[in-house]
């Protein structure tokens, strides 16, 4: 049976990938887990980086005897797969870029993460429960999808949201690695989206060779709550 991780975004956990998970077939096992930091893992006492989530999934997966495996990551979770990429690519089967963007951050986008990770730990993440929603959606989100959003993020741990920001801050370009992806990929824009920029992802999908680019017209940049059908019915597509 194939097996495919799923990976959230920012400041996220598993639960906005459970719409999709209704509607994959059960043939697929499906893995959703919460990152370090995030949701009910705890927040490991080290320096988090993309790396360091990569090979923390790296080693779920090779606590569950699983050698090789899809991963679709959604905007952070995309700027993990390409860190699991680099670091172990023989273990990746194909994979799904969902809103997400191989452009590292400039100095302008660092020092925000870094003024977001101060205020958080300083205040909690509920401030971000009141911005980020209405931002993360398109002009008619489908009912539930705010609420969803603004649950998730108050539930959000303090310290795993600094450190998230942080990581992100940090990250290195994608850029240089995209022609070089062997395995089938699927990248998903959502021609709404305020926080990545649509042309982002398309330049993405174009750097890696037979990548297959799905437009989502109804989403901003959660297209797995705004548009789930369109993006299950994908990912069943690429889980062979
Ligand atoms: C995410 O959705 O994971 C983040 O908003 C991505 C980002 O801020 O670059």
């Amino acid at each position: 049976m194939a097996t495919l991780l799923l990976i959230h975004g920012f400041p996220l956990d598993r639960r906005i990938w459970t719409p999709v998970m209704d509607r994959l077939p059960s043939a697929i096992s499906v893995l959703a887990p919460d990152l370090p930091g995030c949701g009910a893992t705890p927040l490991p006492p080290v320096t988090l980086t993309m790396d360091e989530y990569a090979r923390h999934l790296l080693q779920l997966m090779d606590g569950r005897g699983v050698p090789k495996f899809y991963v679709a990551g959604h905007s952070m979770g995309g700027y993990i797969l390409f860190a699991m990429l680099r670091l172990a690519p023989e273990r990746i089967a194909g994979g799904a870029l969902v809103s997400s963007r191989a452009l590292p951050d400039n100095d302008e986008g660092r020092k925000t993460r870094e003024t977001v990770a101060q205020r958080v730990e300083k205040e909690g993440a509920g401030f971000l429960a009141g911005t980020m929603p209405e931002k993360a959606v398109g002009n008619e989100p489908p009912p539930g999808v705010l609420d969803t959003l603004r649950a998730v993020i108050r539930d959000a741990q303090p310290r795993g949201v600094a450190a998230a920001a942080r990581a992100m801050a940090a990250r290195p370009d994608a850029t240089p690695q995209l022609g070089a992806i062997a395995c089938p990929i699927v990248a998903f824009a959502g021609r709404q989206d305020k926080i990545v920029p649509p042309a982002e992802s398309e330049a993405m999908a174009k750097g890696i060779p037979g990548a297959k680019l799905v437009w989502c017209e109804r989403s901003g940049h959660v297209p797995m709550l705004e548009e789930p059908d369109l993006v299950a019915r994908e990912l069943a597509g690429l889980v062979k």
